[in-house]
C-alpha cells in the first residue's frame, strides 16, 4: 500500500479511531442524529442524549409521530434547541415526500432544515460512502497546516481552496473512515495548542512541521460581533407557585422561562411587566446574577424576586417545572435563585 496521506491517516483510523455509538451503525437516520447532536456539543455530552434519543425513537416513524414537547423533552440540557424542532420537522418531511426513507443524495440532504454543507458531508461520507468533504473547524485546521497555507480560514475564499484539496484527496478512498479520521484526528492529535506531531500519522507530510509553524497555523481571525446583554430576570411567585412563559420565536424557540426585559432596573421591570400583563407586581429582594454564553452573544441575567398576589395563568409549582422543557439559561437561575434562598 502506497504511503500517501490518505492511506496513512484511513490505517491510523481503521486501528485508533474512538469508539462512539453512532460509529457502530451505518443507519442514516442515527448518523443524521448524531451529526445534529454534534453541531454545538462535545462528543461527551452527546453520547448519553444520541442512545436515549434512538432508544426512545428507534425509526424516523416514530421520531415523526411524537409531540414537540416530547422531543424538547429529551434535548433538555443539550442547547441550541432549535435543532430539536428542525429534526422534528425534517422527520415528518422524510415521513410524507420520502416514505420514511432518508434520502440518498448530498443535494436532497442539503435542502432538509438544519443540515449545511458539513453536515451533509459527513452524513453522506459515513451513511454511503460518498466522496463528499465534510469541511468544519478541525479539517480547517489541519489542512491549513499540511499544505502550510498562511490565508485567513474564517475567510469563504480559504475554505473553498480547502475544500477543493480534500475533494481532490478523497477522490478514491474510504470517505468515511478519511473524513472520521481528519475528525479524531483533530480532536486528538492536531489539536488547536500544542500539536502532537510526534505521533501523527500524516506528520511526514506535513508543510508547517517541516518549516517549524505547526504552532503558529492556523490563522484564523474572525469578525464575528459577540454581543453582551443584560437582562432583569423575574422570578415570580404566586404562593408557591413561579410563573414560567413558553417562548415566541427567537434564540430559545418554544422552550419555557421566567419572564425577563432587556433593562437596567427591577423597578423598570415592574412597569414593562404591568403595561403587559395588567396585573401589579411587588419587588421582593435581589439574588445576585447568572451568565450564560450563546456562540454570538452572552446574556448576564441579573435575578431579582417579585411577587404577585392574584393568580395568573403561566403558574407552576417547582414538581411542574421539572416536566417542562425548560432552557438551560432558566435552569441556571432557578438553581441560583432556590440556592440563594437556602
Ligand atoms: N464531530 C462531528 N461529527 C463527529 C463524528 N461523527 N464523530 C466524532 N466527532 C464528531
Amino acid at each position: 500500500m502506497q504511503n500517501n496521506i490518505q492511506n496513512n491517516l484511513i490505517s491510523w483510523y481503521q486501528s485508533n479511531h474512538r469508539q462512539f455509538p453512532w460509529r457502530e451503525t451505518k443507519n442514516p437516520y442515527y448518523i443524521w442524529i448524531s451529526e445534529i447532536m454534534l453541531q454545538q456539543t462535545t462528543t461527551e455530552a452527546v453520547i448519553p442524549y444520541y442512545k436515549r434519543f434512538i432508544q426512545t425513537f428507534d425509526t424516523i416513524d416514530k421520531l415523526a409521530d411524537a409531540s414537540l414537547e416530547e422531543v424538547y423533552k429529551l434535548w433538555e440540557g443539550l442547547g441550541y434547541y432549535r435543532r430539536a424542532k428542525h429534526i422534528h420537522e425534517t422527520a415528518q418531511i422524510i415521513c410524507t415526500q420520502y416514505h420514511g426513507i432518508f434520502p440518498i443524495t448530498y443535494q436532497e440532504i442539503l435542502k432538509l432544515k438544519g443540515i449545511g454543507p458539513y453536515t451533509a458531508g459527513a452524513i453522506c461520507s459515513i451513511a454511503y460512502g460518498l466522496p463528499t468533504p465534510a469541511i468544519d473547524g478541525n479539517v480547517l485546521r489541519i489542512i491549513s497546516r499540511l499544505y502550510a497555507l498562511t490565508e485567513n480560514i474564517a475567510l469563504p475564499k480559504a475554505q473553498k481552496n480547502i475544500f477543493n484539496i480534500v475533494n481532490e484527496l478523497l477522490d478514491g478512498y474510504d470517505s468515511s473512515a478519511f473524513n472520521q479520521g481528519l475528525m479524531d484526528l483533530g480532536a486528538t492529535i492536531c489539536r488547536p495548542f500544542n500539536p502532537h506531531c510526534e505521533i501523527c500519522p500524516i506528520a511526514s507530510f506535513c508543510q508547517a512541521k517541516k518549516t517549524g509553524q505547526q504552532k503558529v497555523l492556523p490563522i484564523s481571525i474572525k469578525n464575528i460581533k459577540h454581543k453582551e446583554i443584560n437582562y432583569i430576570t423575574g422570578i415570580i411567585t404566586y404562593q408557591d407557585q413561579y410563573i414560567m412563559i413558553q417562548n415566541p420565536a427567537g434564540l430559545l424557540e418554544n422552550l419555557y422561562g421566567f419572564i425577563q426585559y432587556e433593562i437596567e432596573s427591577p423597578y423598570r421591570f415592574i412597569e414593562e411587566f404591568e403595561k403587559q400583563y395588567h396585573l401589579s407586581l411587588s419587588l421582593v429582594s435581589y439574588h445576585g446574577q447568572v451568565k450564560h454564553v450563546f456562540t454570538h452573544r452572552t446574556w448576564h441575567m441579573h435575578i431579582y424576586h417579585f411577587s404577585i398576589n392574584e393568580p395568573f395563568g403561566s403558574l407552576y409549582s417547582l414538581d411542574d417545572i421539572s416536566q417542562l422543557p425548560v432552557s438551560t439559561a432558566h435552569l441556571k437561575v432557578l438553581k441560583h435563585y432556590l440556592k440563594t434562598m437556602k
